[in-house]
């Protein structure tokens, strides 16, 4: 990415449910030391909590009401184009983008993943981890590629697994890291 020189890229947020990384990169993206500004939210279901944010931010969302996902995204890419979106930060997003978007935004597309990946891709990762008695665990922020959590690591953050720790702790300690390590990623992106 190119270096933040103080004029902030537009960025776009995906979001599939509470959006609490979501609110973490709205906030970010309005202090000065952000190189991005959220321009836009777009959510594959029209309900999801972390919208009700967006909408008091006053921060566009988009809801597209298409049942073929692969026209959806098209619908989607040719928005994204129109308002110069040079970065889309995946935060909870539960679909699956197909190979051809992403290819379309080759480079430009970030997630981030409760877990240390290559470590635990996919779901349910706190049990997973409890359940393997593992030390260590966190959270990743990467680059999206066709297969699932697997493009290059951008930023992680690992924490101490503590014997009292279950799913539900583990789950709200990983994310009060989570919402400090996205807004570092993309500083980190554009440094
Ligand atoms: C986070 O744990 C994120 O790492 C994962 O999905 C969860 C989304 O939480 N990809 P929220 O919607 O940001 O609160």
């Amino acid at each position: 990415m190119k270096k933040f020189s103080g004029k902030k890229v537009c960025a776009a947020v995906f979001i599939s449910g509470r959006g609490s990384n979501l609110k973490s990169l709205i906030n970010f993206s309005k202090t000065k030391i952000s190189p991005i500004k959220i321009e836009i939210v777009f959510s594959n279901n029209k309900s999801a909590f972390g919208l009700k944010f967006a909408k008091e931010k006053k921060i566009e969302i988009i809801h597209l009401n298409e049942k073929n996902f692969n026209i959806l995204e098209q619908k989607l890419a040719k928005i994204l184009n129109e308002r110069k979106i040079e970065l889309i930060c995946l935060a909870g997003f539960m679909k699956i983008l197909s190979n051809s978007f992403i290819k379309k935004f080759n480079g430009k597309i970030i997630n981030i993943h409760p877990s240390l990946l290559p470590k635990y891709k996919g779901l349910n990762t706190h049990r997973r981890v409890i359940e393997n008695k593992e030390d260590y665990t966190g959270c990743t922020v990467h680059f999206v590629n066709s297969k699932l959590d697997s493009g290059k690591i951008i930023l992680q953050k690992k924490i101490k697994i503590f014997k009292k720790d279950n799913e539900k702790t583990l789950a709200q300690r990983v994310l009060t890291e989570e919402h400090k390590i996205y807004p570092k990623a993309i500083i980190r992106l554009f440094s």
